[in-house]
């Protein structure tokens, strides 16, 4: 048994879930991302040599990696993205010093919640805590990001890393992913909740159709700025874009029509969420997924039955994919008094139709980056 007490400090950094706004942060547009109270926790404790050691409540490895040594950690299974998290924190000109670290993780590995992002976050700012440094959330988001750019090879976007760190409670974070501008808009759901499902095919080829989808949006961006002053694909209005979209062909067409469509999408939900319209942001759920799966197919079988399956629920108001795509969750908008029996017949429905057994998670809004001296 690993006695949590023996530690110096507790760090949390969230998992989260995407409201709206899928697919647009790399293209410069805003998204709606929430912390969730699923999180990744580190106690850490410094231990006096140039190792950083790691265990993890539920894996039986443990690791062990030379601060002096990060690069090598690339292709290692659980140290991967702590060594690559260190070594950008390190390289930031950070002080990195030993230390024991114990990790425990209840985001889903490979749920589309971010489990990555919580690791990364959390260990940054673990490292920050034992070496007695107050981080910055947004610098400990940005070297985050960049280690799972640069470090695990999926080029992402910020929203994640920014929302595991910067994440508030009973908040979504309406982030401008070009400027890095947030405001945080309250949750208020009325008599509606969020719930999410996991759809619990395994994932694969993620990473490849990720970079797919990001090449395919910077060569829109590479035609469309030919005819229009823009810095980002999200510059452009649906307006625009009817004027000269045309000049795309086939597939990177429907991609660019998807994210200039999506950011409409973003303001108008973040409008609807300000004034409690809950059946204007249940439209544009509906709407987005739609999109996601018909213009920018990123869906796939799975995801689209589960959706399916919420959307026809006379309780849910709408219900779209959440994250990267191509397996892991959607979040849907249900009434309250309705949510077991949602989650019942979603899961029957689900089954029937794809012979996988959904997962249900009761996550709330929670905080991003927190450390407690123990
Ligand atoms: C993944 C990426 C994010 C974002 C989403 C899709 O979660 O890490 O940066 O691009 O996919 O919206």
């Amino acid at each position: 048994m690993i006695d949590k007490k023996e530690y110096a400090y507790r760090v949390t950094a969230a998992g989260r879930v995407n409201l709206i706004g899928e697919h647009v942060d790399y293209c410069g547009g805003k998204v709606l991302p929430a912390a969730l109270t699923l999180c990744n926790t580190v106690y850490v404790r410094p231990n006096g040599t140039d190792k950083i050691n790691i265990e993890w409540t539920d894996i039986p490895d443990k690791v062990s990696l030379d601060i002096n040594g990060l690069e090598q950690y690339k292709t290692m299974k659980y140290g991967n993205y702590p060594a690559g998290s260190a070594l950008m924190w390190k390289n930031a000109g950070h002080k990195v010093i030993g230390c024991d670290m114990l990790h425990d993780c209840t985001v889903p590995f490979g749920s589309g919640l971010s489990s990555s992002a919580a690791i990364e976050v959390s260990t940054i700012a673990a490292l920050a805590a034992v070496a007695g440094e107050t981080p910055d959330p947004v610098e400990v988001a940005l070297l985050a990001q960049k280690a799972e750019r640069e470090y695990a090879g999926v080029n992402c976007g910020i929203m994640d890393q920014y929302a595991s760190a910067c994440g508030k409670k009973n908040c979504a974070i309406l982030l401008d992913c070009k400027t890095l501008e947030r405001e945080y808009v309250p949750i208020k759901l009325g008599e509606y909740s969020l719930v999410i499902a996991n759809c619990k095919k395994p994932h694969n080829l993620v990473e490849s159709k990720y970079n797919e989808r990001r090449q395919e949006t910077e060569e829109a961006y590479r035609l469309l700025s030919e005819q229009a002053e823009i810095g980002c694909l999200a510059d452009l209005t649906p307006e625009d874009f009817k004027k000269i979209g045309g000049v795309l062909g086939g597939k990177v067409y429907d991609r660019a029509k998807h994210v200039v469509e999506e950011c409409e999408r973003v303001r108008q939900a973040a409008a609807a969420m300000k004034r409690g319209d809950m059946r204007v942001l249940g439209m544009l759920l509906n709407a987005s997924h739609a999109s996601l799966r018909d213009l920018y197919e990123v869906t796939g079988k799975e995801l689209d039955a589960l959706a399916a399956a919420a959307q026809a629920h006379p309780a849910c108001i709408g219900s779209r994919m959440t994250g990267a795509g191509f397996g892991g969750c959607t979040v849907s908008l249900v009434r309250s008094s309705e949510v077991e029996n949602f989650k019942t017949s979603v899961a029957e429905r689900y089954r029937k139709a794809t012979g996988y057994v959904a997962e249900f998670y009761d996550s709330a809004v929670g905080d991003g980056i927190t450390v407690t001296k123990l």
